[in-house]
């Protein structure tokens, strides 16, 4: 099996190393190869997503992303992130899910990943004024429904499906494709929630929510949210899937320039992703398993500066893969 490892900008270079480790000392078969995207390609290749980037991603068992976006690139009409988009869109992993767990909360945001606001037309009119539109064909709702309702199906059986549907026509078209779904699960329960609702519900009872399914946007704004009141953007991982064809499993953070070149990034999101790499993208749950064991492990013993202490991202890494590889560390 090959995995591609995709370091990209900032933090992201940091906490990819960690990620490097851990992969090393849980499936030592593994072949990983390392390509450029973002800011750091732009640079390089002058394109935020070099073709030999793009293929050996379409080649791959599985796809690892640090993070995309630092630096100025204005001159270049293009950004590190229109990478990352090319990317999502091109390996078409429209069910982007995002678990936070912490305490009593366990919940699991799936977000629509290739359409909606962030892939509709865009432009200036000759008046100046410039727009950006939100569209939706069904099939693109239905698929990422079905996919929240199977996922509904493996936890406690609830979908909240979030919306604006008291303004949106894409949003109506949401809520009625969700109801056309729900009949095809009949042991799911689902509701529906306006999206600034569930804004404020995730801050008051977050451990209230089973599965989010909602629209990109949304999703992208309600995930930070959901991160904040479980343990932090440190702690967030992400699984993009598609139906037949390679995953793309990064952090929900981006670059964090506040606290780039430290070594003081908690590097857990990133091995999160790693965990459900393995779980998703390569079927290895059992070795995802050990993965989150490690993590919990080494985060109660020595966490980052994010979760109070201070541990550095590299220090972190070596001492989860130490766990794995069941050397030079104790649970003492
Ligand atoms: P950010 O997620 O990079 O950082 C937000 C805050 O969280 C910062 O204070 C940061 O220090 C903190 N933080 C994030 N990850 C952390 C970690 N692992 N450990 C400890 N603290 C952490 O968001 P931003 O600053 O708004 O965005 C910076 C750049 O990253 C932008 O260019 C944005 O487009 C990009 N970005 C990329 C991705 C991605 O590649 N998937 C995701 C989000 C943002
Ligand atoms: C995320 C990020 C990206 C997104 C940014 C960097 C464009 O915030 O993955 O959550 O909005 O999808
Ligand atoms: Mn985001």
């Amino acid at each position: 099996m090959n995995v591609v490892l995709l370091p990209g900008d900032g933090i992201g270079t940091e906490v990819m190393a960690q990620a490097r480790k851990v992969l090393e000392a849980v499936l030592p078969g593994l072949t990983l190869t390392e390509h450029r995207i973002g800011g750091e390609a732009m640079v390089h290749d002058g394109d935020p997503l070099p073709a030999a980037t793009l293929e050996a991603c379409r080649n791959s068992d599985g796809v690892l992303m640090g993070a995309v976006g630092a630096g100025d690139y204005a001159w270049s009409g293009r950004t590190p992130e229109d990478g990352m988009f090319t990317l999502r869109r091109t390996l078409d992993v429209y069910a982007n899910l995002r678990p936070f767990r912490s305490g009593e909360i366990d919940m699991l945001i799936v977000r629509e990943l290739v359409g909606g606001l962030y892939f509709g037309e865009r432009g200036t009119r000759p008046d100046g004024t410039v727009f950006d539109t939100l569209e939706y064909h069904p099939d693109q709702v239905e698929r990422l429904l079905r996919r929240a309702f199977a996922l509904a199906g493996t936890r406690r059986g609830r979908v909240t499906s979030v919306d604006k549907a008291n303004v949106l026509a894409t949003s109506r078209m949401w809520r009625e494709t969700a109801e056309r779904v729900a009949l095809d699960f009949p042991d799911v329960e689902l509701d529906h929630l306006l999206v600034d609702t569930a804004a404020m519900r995730l801050v008051q009872d977050p451990a209230g929510f089973d599965v989010i399914a909602t629209e990109n946007t949304f999703g992208d704004i309600l995930s930070d949210v959901a991160a904040a009141m479980a343990g932090g953007l440190g702690e967030a991982a992400s699984a993009s899937l598609t139906d037949d064809g390679p995953g793309l499993f990064e952090p929900v953070h981006g670059t964090a320039p506040d606290i780039a070149g430290r070594d003081i990034a908690n590097p857990t999101a990133m091995i999160r992703s790693v965990a459900m790499l393995l779980e998703h993208g390569l079927g290895q749950p059992d070795e995802a398993a050990r993965v989150e064991a490690a993590l919990e492990r080494v985060a109660a013993r020595t966490p980052t500066a994010d979760r109070g202490g201070s541990a550095t991202t590299s220090a972190f890494g070596d001492a989860v893969a130490g766990e794995l590889l069941g050397v030079g560390v104790s649970d003492a």
